[in-house]
């Protein structure tokens, strides 16, 4: 196995590969941490414990909103991730990172995330960047490198990035902090008004998956498992997939007001790309149901949504790292050390 390595360091998942082993590592970007100091578990273990946890334990996210809010977490959990996909091989050797790095960020922000592999025990010799939405166009299967627009949009846990690419290079992104969480919060909150009912976080994102459409479908049921308001006391309720899409649908029609901006900026000659093509559709929250067909509804624009869209970015740095028409695509930050 190469010591060539790709990370997608997202708000909720957390994915790795590696240049020559074919299988993504992709885990909650979670950590437990027992009486201040012990590290318990990390990633899916530790999500096991989230929400459930006794007070010593502090089970929580280090990026927030896309970006690296607890270094100390985050050093750790990348370590950790490290090891696991090297489980079966024996450390040395030179090792190379490529991370792929939101656009519509600050530049501090950026270097946070260069700085997460450099200050790492991984001590990796050469660490590239790559731009998270071409490396997620990339992952769509499409060569970026044509004079061609492409516009991307990313949904994921509490981003949605929406850029169009041309050259390989960004013509403009905007990241909103919209994504999937968004969902679940207006889940518990309209459940909790139509049905007395309080849910947490893990129930709301089942529901979702289990009941959630982006257009209006068949009424369904599924059981929402929680509180009731007034008794207090635990209780199942059939849920109704109307309650669902009510709860849902604001946050994915903010979503698509921002991809309507961008469209209305984007240059006319990339346009006509655009809509030849259609829109690419990544991230997580994409895997809602019906989502092609509100997005088209929304723009009057064909959709495309990416295979297994919340690993569209990694599957992209594969790319990067193996095909020679996308060397270019990678780089180093002009200064390093950036002081
Ligand atoms: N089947 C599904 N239906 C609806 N939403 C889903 C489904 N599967 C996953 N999701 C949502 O996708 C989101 C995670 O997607 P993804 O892995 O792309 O996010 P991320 O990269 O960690 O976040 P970000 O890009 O915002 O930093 C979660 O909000 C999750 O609930
Ligand atoms: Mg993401």
């Amino acid at each position: 196995m190469s010591n060539i390595y790709g990370v997608d360091i997202g708000t909720s998942n957390f994915k790795m590969c590696n240049k020559e082993k074919g299988t993504i590592l992709n885990e909650k970007n979670i950590i437990a941490i027992a009486n201040k100091t012990e590290l318990l578990a990390f990633g899916d273990e530790a999500y096991e414990m989230y929400e459930k946890a006794p007070e010593n334990i502090e089970v929580t996210y280090p990026v927030k909103f896309g970006v690296i809010a607890d270094i100390e977490n985050m050093q750790t959990l990348l370590l950790s991730f490290f090891n696991k996909i090297n489980e079966d091989k024996k450390a040395g050797g030179n090792t190379d990172f490529y991370i792929a790095v939101p656009t519509d960020i600050t530049e501090v922000e950026k270097r946070a995330f260069y700085e997460l592999v450099a200050d790492s025990k991984i001590k990796a010799k050469n660490i590239y960047i790559v731009d998270k939405p071409v490396a997620d166009a990339i992952g769509a299967g499409l060569d970026v490198t044509k004079s061609k627009g492409i516009m991307v949009v990313n949904i994921g846990a509490q981003t949605t990035e929406i850029s169009v690419l041309s050259l390989g290079g960004i013509v403009i992104s905007k990241s909103i902090k919209i994504g999937g969480d968004r969902l679940d919060e207006n889940i518990i909150s309209t459940v909790r008004k139509e049905y007395n009912l309080i849910i947490g976080n893990k129930t709301a994102e089942g529901l979702k998956k289990d009941l959630g459409s982006a257009v209006k479908s068949d009424e369904k049921f599924a059981p929402g498992f929680g509180r009731n308001v007034l008794s207090g006391l635990p209780v199942s309720v059939q849920i109704s997939s109307d309650v669902i899409f009510s709860a849902i649908t604001d946050p994915l029609h903010q979503i698509m007001d921002a991809v309507k901006m961008i469209l209305e900026r984007t240059p006319p000659e990339l346009a006509a790309d655009i809509i030849k093509d259609g829109i690419y559709v990544s991230g997580g929250t994409s895997n809602i149901s019906n989502i092609e067909g509100f997005i088209k509804q929304e723009t009057n624009l064909n959709v495309n949504v990416v295979e297994n869209p919340s690993e569209s970015v990694v599957r992209g740095l594969i790319n990067v790292m193996n095909k020679p028409e996308f060397e270019k695509i990678a780089y180093v930050p002009e200064d390093k050390n950036y002081d």
